[in-house]
């Protein structure tokens, strides 16, 4: 037997931020991005909440790939707090953050028997964390980033609201552009995946090949913009029903071990890990029988347009339509383009990251069961 359920309440449109004004509560905590306090943009949810005259305390020691320790501030904050309800305005990692405090909370002793409330207020349009069951947390002592999953961490209400996207810089639209693809893909050709996922994720799919780049080439695109905010979320709802794979699974641990931005991490892996998935690759030729996801890539493929030749071929336009999308965003293709590390330092991690990866909660769900030895070959593919 199976189900699926949507378990947050999405505002989203013109002005969804209004919510805000209809909202019962006696006291809020706002878990932020520093960069949302600092430029304002919170501004246009406190301003709502000061209308409605709700008294609200905020935390702002938010940091990217959120580690255990902020965490853990986080929750002291929260139980001072007593707030009946989080409202959490920032990327992945300001409501990834605001999803486990509200967790650790709601164990502790005096909280069990109390709904905490989420908001979550995505300013990204990448993780669809607002509409997910996952929190990714870094551990930096153990070079470590995993999942919690829990239905519980799940938000009550999600509000995609336009305004919030629009400071969004190139770079950060293209990272978090990349990241709604993966998660698409992945939840599409995912051991999990039915029908209702595929339907969510081929939307996602279709709206990214026509919005995203315009998203990257102009912030006043409010449309574009607009439309990758939905695509984010239906990404998010997808995955969110039929987890994610390798592509994931890996990306975990380029962001543990070398800091490399969610998003970016999933696109350059998002070529390879499509060829592996395929096992298909520049010198493949033509085969009898395909394995099962290839069927969906070359289905993904033609969504995009990119109906070619043969199977092959088709594959193969997806994978170049990928890294068409990078270098047309500027994006690094290889981490030997990034700077963020040594060749020797890279390499030394490999075994590490490779049995990290195998062992993320993400890869259970991949097409194709990996060898800890095959998570090396792409990790070093990656270089
Ligand atoms: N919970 C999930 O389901 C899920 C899924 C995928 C990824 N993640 C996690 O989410 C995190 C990544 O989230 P993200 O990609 O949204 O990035 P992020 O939240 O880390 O933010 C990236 C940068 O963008 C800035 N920023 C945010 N909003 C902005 C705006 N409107 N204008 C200008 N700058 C803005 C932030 O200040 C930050 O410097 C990672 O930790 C990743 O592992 C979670
Ligand atoms: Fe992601």
């Amino acid at each position: 037997m199976k189900s699926f359920e949507l378990g947050t309440k999405i505002f989203f449109g013109e002005s969804s931020l209004d919510r805000l004004l209809e909202i019962e509560t006696q006291k809020i905590l706002l878990v932020a991005d520093p960069f949302v306090i600092k430029s304002g943009l919170a501004d246009h949810v406190t301003s709502r909440l000061n209308k409605r005259g709700v008294s609200f305390d905020v935390f702002s020691d938010v940091v990217p790939d959120p580690p255990v320790e902020k965490i853990t501030l986080g929750v002291s904050a929260l139980a001072q707090s007593k707030a009946d309800t989080i409202i959490a305005v920032g990327g992945g990692s300001a409501i990834d953050s605001a999803k486990a405090m509200r967790e650790v909370v709601s164990k502790m002793d005096g909280f069990e028997n109390k709904h905490i409330r989420l908001i979550a207020i995505p300013t990204t349009s990448g993780t669809g964390s607002e509409v997910t069951s996952f929190s990714v947390i870094s551990d930096p002592e153990n070079q470590t980033k995993y999942p919690l999953i829990s239905d519980s961490i799940l938000p009550d209400e999600a509000i995609l609201d336009v305004e919030l996207v629009k400071t969004v810089p190139p770079s950060i639209t293209a990272d978090t552009g990349m990241d709604v693809l993966t998660h698409a893909i992945e939840a599409y050709v995912s051991t999990a995946n039915d029908e209702f996922s595929a339907a969510l994720a081929e939307k996602a799919i279709e709206i990214i090949g026509s919005f995203l780049l315009r998203s990257y080439l102009d912030n006043n695109d409010t449309h574009a913009r607009s439309k990758m905010m939905v695509a984010s979320c239906l990404a998010g709802i997808a995955f969110n029903h039929s987890s994610l794979g390798l592509n994931h699974g890996m990306a975990h641990q380029l962001g543990a071990f070398f800091h490399i931005p969610h998003g970016r991490a999933n696109a350059m892996l998002l070529p390879i890990v499509i060829q592996y998935n395929s096992d298909i690759n520049k010198h493949s030729r033509s085969k009898k029988e395909y394995p099962k996801q290839v069927r969906k890539y070359c289905t993904i493929a033609r969504m995009l347009g990119l109906q070619n030749f043969n199977t092959i071929t088709t594959i193969r336009a997806l994978v170049s339509w990928v890294e068409f999308m990078m270098k047309e965003m500027d994006m690094p293709l290889c981490i030997s383009a990034m700077n963020v590390c040594s060749r020797e330092e890279y390499f030394a991690a490999i075994p590490q990251m490779s049995e990290a990866a195998i062992a993320d909660s993400c890869t259970a769900s991949n097409p194709r069961t990996p060898t800890v030895e095959d998570v090396e070959k792409l990790f070093i593919e990656l270089w």
